[in-house]
């Protein structure tokens, strides 16, 4: 490659700069374009208990011109108070055949966010949806199907089939559930489909006239990621950022719509079937599958802190009045006692009967999410959120001195914050600029959380121009690691039928997924985090711009040294390095790069390879180094001692 310029840098390794947090890349986890409910949460079937909409929706009575049967909604015997609604099966003529309903998974659906619609327009919407193929409920052949269902009966009750099968009815797998009884009781099935099919059906049926009410009707695979319910791919995905840090449960997830929406951690607790769903501001209803500690779990199983985004009684739209908190202060340090507290505690102890007796060392506690930042949609004004803020913060930090409390806006000087989160979703060119936003950061001020950050406005589904500017910002962080502790790009995860907001870093469908190129920076930057910085300047082009974004920095552990370099241009560039310092030498090295012919480009399903990062070794690294930088390339190199 012919490079018209070249850009001097000098490493200084007995000069470190600044120590960097294990916490600086972190991951930040938001149920939202079916994230977790239909993504991460391996619950293979929709509306499993019947709650998500006050017509039936997800579930279609299987057609028998001769049979006669009724599927209704009904509230008559609740299997509890949480979940009130199950499906009522009333079968007078099976007209020869069977009777039934089927279940397809999530096929999508374009979301509302102003709630649980039941209009009619909506209701051939969702029926379309659900003839849409391409994210049905997909079964793998050689893997068994966890089946579970509650159900009750009239009196003597026809036993339930139930069935994988092919849209044409081909069964896949069958069983048979009976000695359903008067009262309300689990039966469990395993499954094993003799073939893969990527858009089948669960099906329900009997084969004899009677009544009966089902509910809870769950179909997960036996094999989840570490047996904690959750899907495989996805949540290795997850675990391959190597994230130091998980930020939950949202987001605007977690403020809700309205109060009454609002994730109130205490009902996630349990029994899944005792949990009470809630409206997703995203537009559908969560199970709450996922609960608190799951999430819990999950940083543990991550090998990330947990970050616990707690309601400050504002949700979107209304707001807890100020005098009025007591209770919402309360259940946030329960949640402190439930992740920390010793198994003698009220709530401890509720912790060690699902599992877990030893603490889960919760230290992050963010006070709201995005409260007080005046957005038109809501979530409160700057003299809304201070007086909520404080309220909690003092609590908090009375009960917990060692919680580390995070504000959504700069409290100060009206209230002192440990930590302040914000959040940006701009354009590319404002994340190139930005990466000297925090040089002159007033280092008296609080420490930063870049909580939610992408780039948004040019950002197509997730291009390469995109994930380059993400990384200039990165380098930015890292060289001012002493004001910055932990960031996390925003958001996670996408089923591109659900979504709601783009780009995001994970895409995936009922059977597929794929890192877009900030998920790939993502795990370049994280997989690469120094300990300590290295200061460098930035190098600039011959004609005066930032082409080229750098940090650099040593591990404590091994004594790498690690070099990050993007060069944003449409032009290659030379980089000439000049190390000074003790140890000049180092025998290994690896470059991994990550580059794209146009910033337009995009992984997709049909080519989701296409941007990904390449693996080379590296020369003996002496005094000096010269590489040539690709156009629109992000580029880390490593070299060991
Ligand atoms: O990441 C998507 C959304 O952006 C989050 O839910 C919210 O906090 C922000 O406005």
């Amino acid at each position: 490659m012919n490079c018209a310029f070249a850009a001097e840098l000098a490493l200084s390794l007995d000069k470190p700069g600044v120590a960097v947090s294990p916490t600086l890349y972190g991951a930040f986890f938001e149920d939202i374009n079916r994230a977790g409910d239909g993504g991460l949460y391996a619950e293979m079937v929709q509306n499993r208990s019947f709650e998500d909409n006050s017509q039936l929706i997800a579930w279609t009575p299987l057609t028998n011109a001769n049979a006669v049967a009724t599927f209704e909604l009904d509230r008559s015997t609740p299997l509890n108070s949480s979940n009130p609604t199950s499906l009522k099966i009333h079968v007078e003529k099976t007209g020869g055949g069977r009777a039934g309903v089927f279940n397809q998974g999530f096929k999508g659906l374009p979301a509302t966010i102003k709630g649980p619609e039941t209009s009619a327009a909506w209701q051939e919407k969702f029926a379309a949806a659900q003839r849409n193929p391409a994210n049905g409920l997909a079964v793998e052949s050689g893997t068994a199907y966890r089946f579970s269902v509650y159900a009750r009966a009239e009196s003597s009750a026809p036993a339930l089939d139930v069935s994988l099968e092919t849209q044409s009815g081909e069964v896949l797998a069958r069983g048979r559930v009976t000695g359903i009884g008067k009262e309300w009781k689990k039966f469990e099935l395993l499954l094993e489909p003799g073939k893969r099919e990527v858009d089948a059906r669960l099906v329900l049926s009997v084969d004899a006239p009677g009544t009966l009410w089902v509910d809870m009707v769950s179909l997960f695979p036996r094999d989840t990621w570490k047996n904690r319910g959750l899907r495989s791919d996805l949540a290795q995905m997850m675990a391959d950022m190597k994230p130091g840090l998980l930020r939950f449960p949202g987001g605007s997830f977690s403020e809700g719509h309205i109060l009454a929406d609002a994730w109130r951690w205490k009902e996630t607790l349990g029994d899944v079937a005792e949990r009470r769903g809630s409206w997703n501001i995203w537009g559908y209803r969560s199970t709450n599958g996922l609960g608190f500690h799951e999430y819990l779990q999950l940083a543990e199983d991550l090998g990330a802190e947990p970050l616990y985004v707690a309601h400050v009684g504002m949700a979107e739209k209304d707001f807890v009045p100020a005098d009025q908190l007591e209770p919402w202060i309360q259940d946030v340090l329960d949640a402190i006692e439930y992740a920390n507290g010793p198994v003698t505690s009220r709530w401890g102890s509720l912790r060690a009967k699902q599992g877990h007796p030893a603490p889960f060392n919760l230290k992050y506690v963010e006070i709201g999410n995005e409260n007080g930042m005046g957005y038109s949609w809501g979530g409160g004004t700057r003299a809304d959120y201070l007086p909520r803020y404080k309220a909690f913060q003092e609590r908090i930090k009375a009960a917990h001195p060692d919680i580390i409390t995070i504000a959504n806006i700069h409290t100060e000087p009206n209230a002192p914050a440990d930590v302040v989160d914000e959040h940006y979703y701009e354009d590319s060119n404002w994340f190139f600029k930005a990466a000297t936003l925090y040089d002159h950061y007033d280092r008296a001020k609080p420490k930063l959380y870049l909580g939610e950050y992408a780039v948004k406005k040019d950002a197509g589904h997730g291009n390469m121009l995109a994930a380059m500017a993400e990384a200039a910002f990165l380098t930015g962080l890292e060289r001012n690691a002493d004001a910055v502790l932990m960031s996390s790009y925003a958001p996670l995860f996408t089923n591109p039928q659900w979504e709601k907001w783009k780009p995001d870093a994970i895409v995936f469908d009922s059977t597929r997924c794929y890192g877009t190129p900030s998920y790939h920076v993502q795990r370049m930057f994280a997989g690469n985090r120094p300990d300590v910085t290295l200061p460098v300047s930035l190098p600039k082009s011959d004609k005066g711009d930032t082409m080229l974004f750098v940090s650099a920095g040593l591990r404590k552990d091994t004594g790498d040294l690690i070099l990050k370099v993007i060069n944003r241009g449409a032009a290659p560039e030379n980089l000439n390095i000049t190390i000074a310092g003790p140890i000049r030498k180092y025998p290994r090295g690896t470059c991994i790069e990550l580059s794209a012919e146009s910033p337009t480009d995009e992984n997709s399903f049909a080519q989701p390879n296409k941007i990904s990062p390449k693996i080379s070794a590296l020369p003996v690294l002496g005094a000096k180094y010269s590489r040539v930088l690709p156009p629109y390339s992000v580029t880390v190199l490593r070299w060991s001692k």
